[in-house]
């Protein structure tokens, strides 16, 4: 397996992969990973031939007051765990190398940008999108995987792709969870074991909507009502959304008629989690 710091080093084996006929893939991470990073490399290797995967926690995705300085971050066990997963080369950049001094480009995806996370985290699309715009460019991947954990955005990746005629196939993949059902994240070493307790109220409120639906509720306001209710009866939990909308155009949904989307955010202690399902 390459390790690679370098983004010339990384676009030069990725220009010679290609020149050899090679599918590659690529599966962007901020590294720390867990059974849903492993699961996306999984993926990317059936589905092309030479693997890369990224680590690089990005600064400018995380706010002012946001986590970026206590990321968990464990660069050995990363290495391993791409190794086990069959990864052929690892980029992992430091900061300097992703943004010199003078660096001053944006790409920006406008309108879904604006809800779900977008609304409590402000910047933080803009800084996925340029440093996954750099990623691709310094990879040249024909395949990219990303979870639908992380559902908006997996979006707006799409509606960048798709508006910049990014020639990149993007893949998702479905949430892995816990065997008692807390989606996967860096972000859950943060919990204490009585948080951990409470974090299971995300998962909970998903199968209440689905159970509520499934006995013919209709009204988004009922449902978003008592799952928010379920999640704050749970200690330690303060809610950011409890939001059912169209799972394209991420707006809010009034009576579930066709698909739609629940997503909700939820602060459990320190850790802000997320968590989503299609109804
Ligand atoms: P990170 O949080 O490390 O996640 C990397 C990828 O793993 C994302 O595509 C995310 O959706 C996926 N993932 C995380 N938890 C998952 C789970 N439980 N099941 C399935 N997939 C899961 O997302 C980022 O990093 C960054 O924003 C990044 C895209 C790398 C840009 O910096």
């Amino acid at each position: 397996m390459e390790i690679i710091k370098k983004i010339e080093l990384m676009q030069e084996l990725s220009d010679k992969w290609r020149r050899d006929g090679h599918i590659i893939s690529c599966v962007p991470t901020m590294g720390f990973l867990h059974q849903g990073h492993v699961e996306l490399l999984r993926v990317g290797r059936d589905k092309g031939d030479r693997l890369i995967m990224t680590i690089f926690v990005n600064p400018t995705q995380f706010g002012p007051h946001e986590d970026y300085e206590r990321y968990p971050r464990d660069t050995e066990g990363d290495l391993d765990k791409a190794r086990s997963a069959g990864v052929d080369a690892v980029f992992m950049p430091t900061v300097e190398e992703m943004y010199p001094d003078g660096f001053q480009s944006a790409v920006t995806v406008n309108t879904i940008t604006q809800y779900l996370c977008g609304k409590s985290r402000p910047g933080h699309f803009a800084g996925v999108t340029i440093v996954v715009a750099k990623l691709f460019n310094i990879t040249k991947p024909h395949l990219a995987i990303f979870g639908e954990k992380d559902y908006q955005q997996l979006a707006v990746i799409r509606q960048m792709v798709r508006d910049l005629n990014m020639d990149i196939d993007i893949i998702g993949v479905p949430t892995v969870r816990e065997q008692d059902g807390l989606a996967m994240s860096s972000r859950n070493k943060y919990l204490s074991p009585e948080e951990r307790l409470s974090a299971l109220s995300l998962k909970k409120g998903l199968d209440l909507a689905k159970a509520m639906i499934k006995d013919g509720e209709k009204d988004s306001a009922t449902i978003k009502t008592a799952v928010r209710e379920l999640i704050l009866a749970h200690p330690f939990t303060e809610i950011d959304y409890v939001t059912i909308c169209d799972p394209e155009k991420l707006t809010d949904i009034e009576h579930l008629d066709g698909p739609s989307l629940l997503a909700l955010a939820v602060k459990v202690g320190k850790a802000r989690l997320i968590d989503n399902i299609i109804l």
